[in-house]
């Protein structure tokens, strides 16, 4: 068991937002799903006030490490997710943390004062992260402007709050630290960083143009910068980015992370969840000191290359 923001977790890995669609899931795979769920909590996919088709195809492009996304938060908006989504999430039989997205602090307030009233929502994560909208990183990049929002939203619900951080951003601990300041409950990081790619005629690939890179890529990334919020801040985080084995989840909780997050090997394995818990459950009996060797030299490569003292 996982204490994760009073929230009681049977593991600690979830999944990334938008990453595992469980209601597709579970009409593949009926009940066996829900007997081993992959995921300690389950994480919905990212809500906006209203209905989105998100961007045009293609949305995907196959990295060398890794995959672009520039999917664009396609969704049913806030009262289809609360009258069609949220009543079969909440049969999965796991504490449900809603992903929400506005362009601005009022548009993020409605979402949040309509999931306080819900009781099958446990946390709501606020996505300040996107880079596949027009909007989607105005606020998560600048330390003001995400303490504006948190303070703006802090007051409207009792439920915890996980600010998803974005690493496209000059210093994401200084985000981390605005959003703790103005009374956050955690963070999660790292979303993907923005990229694009070119078909053979120098022409881009994506219908949105750019997209997020997610994948093994930017695993050491993603250590890295989990390392350096972890010693900013004293929020619990949720680190995530390119996991595909007990072993980097082991590092993350090294780095620093309370839960670990997987996101783009659900694609490929939607027992990914399962598999890597097994993974870390055995390295955590048997004390592995090479996951602790990794996470201590990442340590010491971030104090070298980033020169963050905090
Ligand atoms: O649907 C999306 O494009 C989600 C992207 C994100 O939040 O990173």
């Amino acid at each position: 068991m996982v204490d994760f923001c009073a929230i009681t977790l049977k593991r600690p890995i979830v999944n990334g937002s938008g990453t595992f669609d469980a209601i597709a899931a579970r009409r593949a795979f009926g009940v066996a799903l829900l007997r081993d769920f992959p995921f300690g909590a389950f994480v919905s996919k990212t809500i906006t006030l209203s209905p989105r088709e998100g961007n045009p195809p293609p949305r995907l492009w196959e990295a060398q490490a890794g995959m672009i996304n520039s999917i664009g938060l396609p969704n049913r908006g806030l009262h289809g997710y609360l009258e069609h989504d949220l009543p079969q999430l909440a049969e999965l039989g796991v504490p449900l943390i809603t992903n929400v997205m506005g362009s601005t602090a009022a548009e993020v307030s409605q979402l949040v004062e309509a999931l306080d009233d819900r009781d099958e929502v446990a946390a709501i994560e606020l996505n300040v992260s996107c880079p596949n909208v027009a909007t989607g990183l105005d606020i998560g990049a600048d330390p003001g402007s995400l303490a504006a929002l948190v303070r703006a939203v802090r007051p409207l619900t009792g439920k915890p709050l996980i600010v998803k951080l974005t690493p496209n951003t000059a210093d994401v601990a200084a985000v981390a630290l605005a959003a703790q300041t103005e009374g956050a409950d955690a963070v999660s990081l790292i979303n993907t960083l923005r990229a694009t790619a070119l078909d053979r005629s120098g022409a881009p690939w994506l219908g949105g143009v750019t997209g997020g890179l997610s994948g093994p890529a930017i695993r050491a990334i993603a250590l890295a910068q989990v390392a350096a919020v972890a010693r900013r801040v004293s929020l619990p985080i949720v680190g995530m980015g390119g996991v595909s084995s007990g072993a980097h989840a082991a590092d993350l909780i090294a780095a620093g992370a309370t839960l670990v997050a997987v996101g783009t090997e659900s694609f490929r394995d939607p027992a990914a969840g399962c598999r890597i818990w097994e993974e870390l459950k055995s390295l955590q009996i048997a004390g592995s000191g090479s996951t602790t060797v990794n996470a201590a030299q990442a340590q010491v490569e971030v104090d070298v290359n980033s020169g963050d003292s905090a």
